[in-house]
């Protein structure tokens, strides 16, 4: 069969793969554990609910504009003022299919063959093969100190004329850090001089912990948002957990927007009518959902914490948001596909291969699941690793013998 060269080097995601096969094993009956999920457990927020049923109720499902429902955009446009202080103009959002396609789309309209993108390592599986899918470069940036924090004296190396965008991604998917202030004022400061387009995936900008903020972007530029080099991407998928729905929207240049709704009306039109009312329902429905499910993850991070501070070898640094860790199993193994598989196969758990975030030997494991799920997954990824623990386990209701 021929398929074009570009297809032929796009990976496919790794998380929806582990998904699939998990899915498969659980059919057969097998009693899998997933520590790889990617979106919270909760039920849709009611209002949620009632206005994508509301919506389909009238029968009246059309296309919506390309850019999105101006309902929507109403709801968002106060959303970004809640959220970062900014009043924004509907025309500076284009709703989309998930904030995956508003980074896609961000990509698209400012990428040129050759150009290159700066992903900072550990980066969301995504980026480098969106970079790809536009004929750009990544290039990778990853911390020398053994930290998963940025320093823009590293990313200062790499930039060259080349360097069309900067991708930041906090809180972090898969490290779950939360980059600080200074970081985020020094970097929003340096794309607006050098003219490099800063993308800020803030996709978990309000699952965060411990009483912590993740910093705004806007706060650190002086220029009108016509001018600046800011494109911010959120959403509903993971604060609100409303993955199936698939809405995510971008906040940037009216210039970029237009351009970005040209590519997005070639490609899917709009995002689901059914899915922006979901999407309008939560925004201006009840706001405790957004706490109770942050209140969730965090005594699920709690416990995960507590679990992996107890384990031989494991050296893993405490998240401030997001429902990830990524611990360091050099320990046990340099190889964490390997790893990862040898997990599957001996003890039923899921976990995500740090390679595919750009940090070898580290297992990404999440917490968006339930309290057993991580209590039990830990013990059996002990139970196969670390000598030191007991010999027998019951994984569901076979007594298995590791040695
Ligand atoms: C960092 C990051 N950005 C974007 C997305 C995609 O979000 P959406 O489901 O809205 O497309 C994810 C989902 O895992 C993510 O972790």
């Amino acid at each position: 069969m021929s398929v074009s060269q570009l297809a032929r080097e796009i990976k496919e995601s790794p998380t929806l793969r582990l998904n699939e096969e998990a899915r498969i094993l659980r059919q057969k009956g097998e009693p899998v554990i997933h520590l790889g999920i990617g979106e919270p457990k909760n039920r849709a927020p009611i209002a949620a609910i009632l206005g994508s049923a509301a919506k389909l109720h009238t029968g009246d499902v059309k296309y919506t504009p390309t850019d999105g429902l101006p309902s929507l955009k109403k709801a968002i446009v106060h959303f970004v003022e809640e959220h970062y202080d900014r009043l924004v103009a509907p025309e500076n959002i284009i709703i989309s299919t998930g904030a995956k396609q508003c980074i896609y789309n961000a990509l698209f309209t400012t990428v040129n063959p050759q150009d290159e993108v700066i992903l900072l390592a550990p980066y969301w599986v995504s980026y480098p093969e969106m970079v790809k899918m536009v004929y750009g470069i990544p290039v990778i940036v990853t911390p020398e100190d053994g930290t998963f924090h940025p320093r823009l004296e590293d990313i200062e190396r790499v930039v060259t004329s080349y360097t069309k965008a900067i991708i930041v991604n906090s809180p972090n998917n898969p490290s779950g850090v939360i980059y600080s202030e200074e970081f985020i004022a020094e970097i929003v400061e340096f794309c607006e001089r050098k003219g490099i387009y800063l993308i800020l995936d803030d996709i978990y900008h309000t699952l965060v912990f411990d009483g912590q903020r993740a910093p705004i972007a806007y706060k650190y530029t002086d220029k009108d948002l016509e001018n600046s080099k800011l494109i911010v991407v959120n959403g509903v998928s993971k604060v609100y957990g409303m993955t199936g729905f698939r809405i995510g929207w971008a906040v940037a240049p009216r210039k970029l927007v237009e351009v970005m709704t040209n590519i997005q009306s070639q490609t899917t039109s709009n995002a689901s009518v059914i899915s922006q009312a979901a999407a309008e329902g939560a925004l201006t429905g009840v706001q405790s959902v957004i706490e109770n499910l942050r209140l969730t993850m965090q005594n699920n991070r709690d416990v995960m914490m507590q679990e992996l501070i107890a384990f031989n070898g494991i050296r893993v640094t405490r998240p401030s948001g997001t429902f990830y860790c990524l611990p360091d199993f050099r320990a046990y193994s340099n190889d964490s596909i390997e790893l990862s598989r040898f997990l599957l196969e001996k003890a039923l758990v899921v976990t995500v291969p740090g390679v595919a975030f750009g940090m070898e030997g580290h297992l990404r494991l999440s917490y968006a699941g339930s309290v057993n799920d991580i209590t039990k997954g830990i013990e059996r990824i002990k139970w196969a690793l670390d000598p030191g623990s007991p010999n027998e386990i019951y994984i569901g209701d076979r007594k298995i013998l590791r040695d």
